[in-house]
């Protein structure tokens, strides 16, 4: 019988401090999550000096609880895989610095984990018999892209926003409603009183890629056109005509790809994985035969878990860091074209 692999998941990339112990990399034995929604409500979005100084606050506490939770100490842990970007900087080094101290000290090997990869890992938590091939949909608030995913080491980048991420279009969209942050998860809850009767821009462009900006801006001139007429805007009716433009493209493009490649499963992950509209669409795909995976609620937005698999999967490929490991605040996705490249 081979050994069980537990690995330690620290995750501190955006506002959420988080740390969580994963089993062979889909079995979950604690995950503790400390948000700090509330503290950043009040600025109507996230300030990086003030997630800094929190995570620096909390991390000690969260990993320690997310060890006791699952009943083991750091020496029988196998590594500890960190998030080091894409992110904020500064509340990246807080997780990056934090996982070094205990890698040097535990003498446990380190394992640096692209916080979008470990997005693409989410499924494997709630699925735990979810294997590749499959065809991704990550959507969050700095990324979207579609992917073949061809074993746990492999993936290709087929299509992604050339401007702005599918979760940053709901929160700036949000902000022009003077809704709270986090804009995304109001405009689900508002939308579902809505009617789709506002009509907006595809964001699929001719060549497969998405575009956001565009969205956001036609939503920015329709707000614009009905306070100049005087006339009264339901917010309902323009958060879901705006969520079914943001997500329509998206689901086109998936159907495109799944024939394309042949491929009958498609994995759904990132923060707006958790929007109800995202989430029906996806699940419709399965009338024509495809099966479709979602994460969990609690496995959508920011989690140590997410990043505690993908640490399981390059430890198998002894894929570790040394202590010269920085925070990487712009990175990709391999082969995820940079904003403003169409
Ligand atoms: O993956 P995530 O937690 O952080 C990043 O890696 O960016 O995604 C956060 C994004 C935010 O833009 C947030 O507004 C969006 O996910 N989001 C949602 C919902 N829940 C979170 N967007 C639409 N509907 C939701 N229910
Ligand atoms: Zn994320």
């Amino acid at each position: 019988m081979t050994k069980d692999i537990l690995t330690l998941g620290i995750e501190t990339s955006c506002d959420e401090t988080s740390a969580s112990v994963v089993k062979n990399g889909t079995e979950v034995l604690s995950c503790v999550i400390n948000s700090q929604i509330d503290i950043h409500r009040v600025f109507g979005g996230v300030v990086p000096e003030i997630a800094s100084r929190n995570h620096i606050e909390n991390i000690d506490v969260v990993v320690k609880e997310a060890l006791t939770r699952a009943n083991v100490t750091v020496s029988e842990i196998d590594a500890i895989g960190v998030t080091y970007g894409a992110g904020l900087v500064g509340a990246l080094l807080v997780g990056v610095a934090y996982a070094k101290g205990l890698a040097q000290a535990s003498g446990k090997p380190l394992i640096a984990v692209n916080h979008i990869e470990g997005h693409l890992s989410a499924n494997y938590l709630t699925h735990r018999d979810l294997q590749p091939p499959f065809i991704s949909l990550m959507t969050s608030g700095g990324h979207t892209a579609i992917s073949y995913v061809e074993s746990s080491k492999k993936y290709t980048v087929l299509a992604s926003t050339v401007d702005d991420a599918i979760g940053e279009a709901f929160d700036k969209v949000a902000r022009l409603l003077g809704l709270p942050y986090p804009g995304g998860v109001e405009i689900d809850k508002l939308s579902q009183k809505g009617e789709n009767n506002v009509k907006f821009p595809s964001v699929l462009l001719k060549n497969g890629n998405f575009s956001y900006s565009g969205l956001k801006t036609a939503t920015a001139n329709y707000i614009n056109s009905q306070k100049m007429k005087g006339e009264e805007i339901n917010v309902p009716n323009l958060c879901l005509s705006f969520t079914h433009a943001a997500v329509d493209g998206l689901i086109t493009a998936c159907k495109t790809h799944l024939k394309k490649y042949k491929c009958g499963k498609l994995a759904v992950s990132g923060g707006v994985s958790a929007n109800s509209y995202l989430r029906e669409e996806a699940k419709k795909l399965e009338k024509d035969g495809v099966k479709v995976y979602l994460p969990e609620m609690l496995y959508c937005t920011d989690n140590g878990a997410m990043i505690a698999s993908r640490a399981y999967f390059q430890y198998i490929e002894k894929d570790f860091a040394d202590l010269s490991l920085n925070a990487a605040p712009t990175l990709k996705l391999r082969g995820e074209i940079s904003k403003g490249k169409k």
